[in-house]
C-alpha cells in the first residue's frame, strides 16, 4: 500500500514559515509583503479560491488587496487596474484569477503584470527565466508539487518524470522544474501513443489533465511516487458531488510508493506556495535576501 502524502499538512507547514518570515520582514525592515488578487465575473469556483486566498494572505499577517470586476468589463479597463497595483509600492504581488471573460486576451493581461510582482509566474519574462534557470516567480501549483516531491524524495536526479498534460499553468512548468532537477522528463497528453505504456516507465508520475480518474493503477509503474494535480467534481452518492483526482486512487494506491490523495494532497499547495511567492517578491522589491527553505 502506498503512502500517502500530506499536503494539506505540508502547506500548513510552509504557511506557518511563511508567518514568521513575515514578522521578521516587519519587525528589521518595517516592511508588510501584500498580495493583490483581480476577479472578475462570477465564476462561482474563482470566488471560492479567491476567498481562500484572501483569508489565508490575511492569516499569513501579509496585506490582502481584492478588486472584484463585473463580467461586462473592458480589456482595456482590467489593463489600468494591473497599471495602477503596477505602480503601488504596497503591493508586492499581483494575481488576475483566471478564466477571464471572452472579451478579454488573458496573454496580454498577464504581460502587462510587473514581471517582479507575477506571483502566478505565468509572464512571459517568468517563464523564460524557468527555462533558462535563471531565478524569478514559479507557478504555484507546479512549485508545490516539486515541495512535495522532494520531500519525499530527496535528490530527482536521473529519475524518470512523465506529466500527462501540457497546460501552461501546470504542464509545462512541472516539466521545466522537473528537468531542473535532472530528472529525465516526457511530457505527454491527449495525443500521445500508447499513454499507459509511457505512464508505466515513470519514478514519477504528476497526473495534470482534468479528467476524473483517467489514470488507473496498472498504468503506475510498481513504487513510482504519484502526484496527482486534478480537482474534479463528480456526482457522488445521493446526488451529491464529490472531489476526485485524474488518478484513480484507489486502484493507484495499491501499486505506487507514495501518492497524494484528492482533496489534501496538492490543492492546499497552491494557496502555500502563492503567499510564498508573495514573501519572494516583497524581499526582491526590497533588495533583502530571500530564504524560506
Ligand atoms: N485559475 C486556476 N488556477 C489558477 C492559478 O494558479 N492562477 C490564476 N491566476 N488563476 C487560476
Amino acid at each position: 500500500m502506498a503512502k500517502r502524502i500530506d499536503g494539506k499538512a505540508f502547506a500548513q507547514g510552509v504557511r506557518e514559515r511563511v508567518g514568521e518570515a513575515v514578522s521578521t520582514l516587519q519587525r528589521d525592515h518595517g516592511l508588510t509583503p501584500g498580495l493583490a488578487v483581480v476577479l472578475v465575473g462570477e465564476d462561482p469556483a474563482s470566488q471560492v479560491y479567491v476567498r481562500n486566498k484572501g483569508k489565508q494572505t490575511v492569516e499569513a499577517g501579509m496585506k490582502s488587496f481584492e478588486h472584484k470586476l463585473p463580467d461586462t468589463t473592458s480589456e482595456t479597463e482590467l489593463l489600468a487596474l494591473v497599471e495602477q497595483l503596477n505602480a503601488d509600492p504596497d503591493v508586492h504581488g499581483i494575481l488576475v484569477q483566471l478564466p477571464l471573460p471572452d472579451q478579454i486576451d488573458s496573454h496580454a493581461v498577464i504581460n502587462a503584470i510587473n514581471p517582479d510582482k507575477d506571483v502566478d509566474g505565468f509572464h512571459l519574462i517568468n517563464v523564460g527565466r524557468l527555462s533558462t534557470g535563471a531565478s524569478g516567480l514559479v507557478p504555484c501549483t507546479p512549485l508545490g508539487c516539486l515541495m512535495l516531491l522532494k520531500d519525499e524524495l530527496g535528490d530527482l536526479s536521473g529519475k524518470n518524470a512523465v506529466v500527462v498534460g501540457r497546460s501552461n499553468i501546470v504542464g509545462k512548468p512541472m516539466a521545466a522544474l522537473l528537468l531542473a532537477e535532472s530528472c529525465t522528463v516526457t511530457i505527454a497528453h491527449s495525443r500521445t501513443q500508447d499513454l499507459a505504456d509511457v505512464c508505466r516507465e515513470a519514478d514519477i508520475l504528476v497526473a495534470a489533465v482534468g479528467r476524473p480518474q483517467m489514470i488507473p493503477g496498472d498504468w503506475v509503474k510498481p513504487g513510482a511516487t504519484v502526484i496527482d494535480v486534478g480537482i474534479n467534481r463528480v456526482e457522488g452518492d445521493e446526488g451529491k458531488t464529490r472531489l476526485v483526482g485524474d488518478v484513480d486512487y484507489a486502484s493507484a494506491e495499491a501499486v505506487a510508493g507514495a501518492i497524494t490523495p484528492v482533496p489534501g494532497g496538492v490543492g492546499p499547495m497552491t494557496i502555500a506556495c502563492l503567499l510564498r511567492n508573495t514573501v519572494q517578491a516583497a524581499c526582491a522589491a526590497n533588495g533583502i535576501a530571500f530564504d524560506l527553505d
